[in-house]
C-alpha cells in the first residue's frame, strides 16, 4: 500500500501472526519494548481482532521488495492517533534480527510519517525510547526527530532501570 525502495508498507494479515508470535518472545527484540509476558499465538489472535476494528490504530507490516527474491516479512509498523490534537504516536519493530542496521527501519518510519502527515492530516509525530537502544535512537534521529524530553529512570529492563527519551517531529520539520 505505502511502496518505499526496498520495502512496502501492507495491511496485516491473519497468516502473519506465527511470524509476529515468534518475534513477541524473541526476548532480545523485548528488550527494547514494554511487552515483558511470553505471547501465545491465542493471544495475539485476539489482539489482531481487536487491533483492527480500533479506529485510533493503525498497523502496517513492512514487507522487502525486490525483483529477484520473495518479498519478506521483516517487522510492522504502529501509529496511534489523537485526532482532536493532530498527534501520531508512532511504534517499529524489525522482528528479523539479520535486517537490523541496513536501513530497513529508517525507510519504514519516512514512509509511515509522509503517512501521518499527507493522509492523515496529522501536525505532530511522537516515539518514546529507551535510553538503552542507542540504534533506535540513531534511527529516529536520522528521519529527523527532535529530543523534547527525558523521564529519569523510568522503565525496569533486564535487571536494570532504563530513561525513556521522548522525540517529536512537526510536520514542517519533515522532509521525506
Ligand atoms: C530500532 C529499529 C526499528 C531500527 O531499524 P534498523 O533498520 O535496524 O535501523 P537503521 O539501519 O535504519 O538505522 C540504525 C542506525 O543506528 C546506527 N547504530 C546501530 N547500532 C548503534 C549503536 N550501538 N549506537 C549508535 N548507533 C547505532 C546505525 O549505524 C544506523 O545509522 P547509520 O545508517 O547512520 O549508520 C530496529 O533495529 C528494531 O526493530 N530493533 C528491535 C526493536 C526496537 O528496538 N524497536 C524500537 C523500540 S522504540
Amino acid at each position: 500500500m505505502l511502496e518505499g525502495t526496498r520495502i512496502r508498507l501492507v495491511a496485516p494479515r491473519k497468516e502473519f501472526l506465527p511470524t509476529f508470535t515468534k518475534w513477541m518472545n524473541d526476548r532480545e527484540i523485548l528488550q527494547y519494548l514494554l511487552m515483558y509476558k511470553p505471547m501465545t499465538l491465542e493471544v495475539e489472535e485476539k489482539w489482531f481482532d481487536q487491533m483492527i476494528k480500533q479506529e485510533g490504530t493503525i498497523l502496517f507490516s513492512i514487507l522487502t521488495r525486490s525483483s529477484t527474491e520473495k518479498e519478506k516479512l521483516i517487522g510492522n509498523v504502529d501509529i496511534g492517533i489523537d485526532h482532536r490534537n493532530g498527534v501520531g504516536s508512532l511504534g517499529i519493530i524489525i522482528g528479523e534480527k539479520d535486517y537490523w542496521g541496513q536501513g530497513y527501519g529508517t525507510e519504514a518510519l519516512r514512509l509511515l510519517i509522509a503517512y501521518a502527515f499527507d493522509t492523515l492530516n496529522l501536525q505532530k509525530v511522537e516515539i518514546e525510547v529507551f535510553s538503552s537502544n542507542p540504534r533506535a535512537l540513531a534511527s529516529y534521529k536520522k528521519v529527523g526527530f527532535i529530543e523534547e524530553g527525558l523521564k529519569r529512570r523510568r522503565y525496569y529492563i533486564r535487571g536494570e532501570y532504563v530513561d525513556a527519551i521522548q522525540l517529536g517531529m512537526l510536520k514542517e520539520e519533515f522532509h521525506d
